[in-house]
């Protein structure tokens, strides 16, 4: 049946075997044709000679314990699934997923393990989720997914399918763990980075760009990159880092911010309406501004390294070590 598997290695047919059912879907949504390229790009990112962790992790992934899911929730802030499972079958799951540590996009409550991330992503679900339009039926992209929380969100919201990609492999072995427990097909992460989707991949209907625009050295190069892929009429939800400030304004950090090294600039929340805007979005509008908290980005026992509360001064929690203003986000909405 899938014929392109007949030209990939016995080791890159297995890593992409978990997201065959998937990309099944995917290729019946409209997107047959990129199909092979995906599948091609997965597998060699997943080769154990890519990353020095990848054999621990897939051996974690492996001794996974995978009751029959019977509860599955993608609608409430712990994404999850409950079903019958003995303690030691219990105890040996919370091992499993505790060897993908760090756990920083969650929360998770898995057959009673409760992964408590370093992000409450949640939150920042609950502050989009009033100003999405609704996704019942649509094809969604979520381009830096980190371990796939919003693209299951985006399923409970109605989404037909949910295509995560994120170029970080232990984002992508943290959701082929939650996907087996859950038992999900209609979501994917794949290991791939914006640049690596195939040429003339477009159609989506509404896509996810979150926490990644500050990273990127060229961001209206970025913006625009995102607009060729939406459909017309298609909706971008596109969250940042920003300052206080007028329109036209933007911070270019000249070193880290807030301890990172690749923030390359944060604009006003104006600067970015206009960025939107020139990039050939229609209706971009700032829907929500958040200063990001302490309760909300933290240290736990799931991500015990440092964490927001280390980056920011400890006379003045308004302002980040470099002495720069603390991080607050927006999300914009825009349509195509
Ligand atoms: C701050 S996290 C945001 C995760 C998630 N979207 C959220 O809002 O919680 C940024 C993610 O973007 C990913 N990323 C970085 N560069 C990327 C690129 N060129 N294409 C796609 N994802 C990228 C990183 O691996 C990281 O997981």
């Amino acid at each position: 049946m899938h014929d392109e598997n007949d030209a990939l290695s016995p080791q890159t047919g297995d890593a992409i075997a978990p997201f065959r059912p998937f990309l099944d879907r995917l290729g019946a949504a409209g997107f047959a044709r990129r199909i092979p390229a995906l599948a091609e790009l997965t597998g060699q990112r997943l080769d154990p000679s890519t990353h020095g962790d990848l054999r621990r992790w897939r051996a974690a992934l492996e001794a996974m314990p995978s009751p029959p899911p019977e509860l599955v929730t993608l609608d409430a802030a712990a994404v999850g699934v409950a079903g019958a499972i003995d303690p030691q079958d219990q105890s040996r799951l919370r091992q499993a997923l505790m060897a993908l540590h760090p756990w920083r996009k969650g929360p998770y409550r898995l057959h009673g393990v409760t992964i408590d991330s370093e992000w409450r992503s949640d939150w920042k679900w609950d502050r989009l989720a009033p100003h999405l339009s609704p996704v019942a039926g649509r094809r969604v992209l979520d381009v830096g997914c980190g371990n796939g929380y919003h693209a299951w969100r985006a399923l409970g919201a109605g989404a037909d399918l949910v295509l995560g990609i994120d170029p970080t492999l232990l984002s992508v072995m943290q959701f082929l763990a939650v996907a087996r427990l859950l038992g999900e097909s209609r979501a994917a992460v794949l290991p791939l980075a914006l640049e690596d989707l195939p040429p003339g991949m477009t159609g989506f209907d509404t896509l996810f760009s979150m926490g990644v625009l500050y990273h990127r050295r060229a961001p209206l190069d970025h913006l625009r990159d995102i607009h060729r892929l939406l459909r017309p009429g298609g909706e971008l939800v596109l969250e940042t880092l920003v300052v206080e400030g007028q329109a036209g304004q933007v911070l270019v950090p000249a070193g880290r911010y807030a301890r990172m090294r690749n923030v390359w600039s944060i604009p006003t929340p104006g600067t970015l309406e206009t960025w939107v805007a020139e990039c050939g979005f229609r209706g971009a509008r700032v829907v929500d501004v958040t200063a990001t908290t302490r309760l909300e980005q933290r240290s736990t026992e799931w991500m015990r390294f440092e964490s927001l509360a280390e980056a920011l001064d400890p006379v003045d929690p308004g302002r980040t070590l470099e002495g720069l203003p603390a991080p607050r986000r927006a999300l914009v909405i825009a349509s195509v």
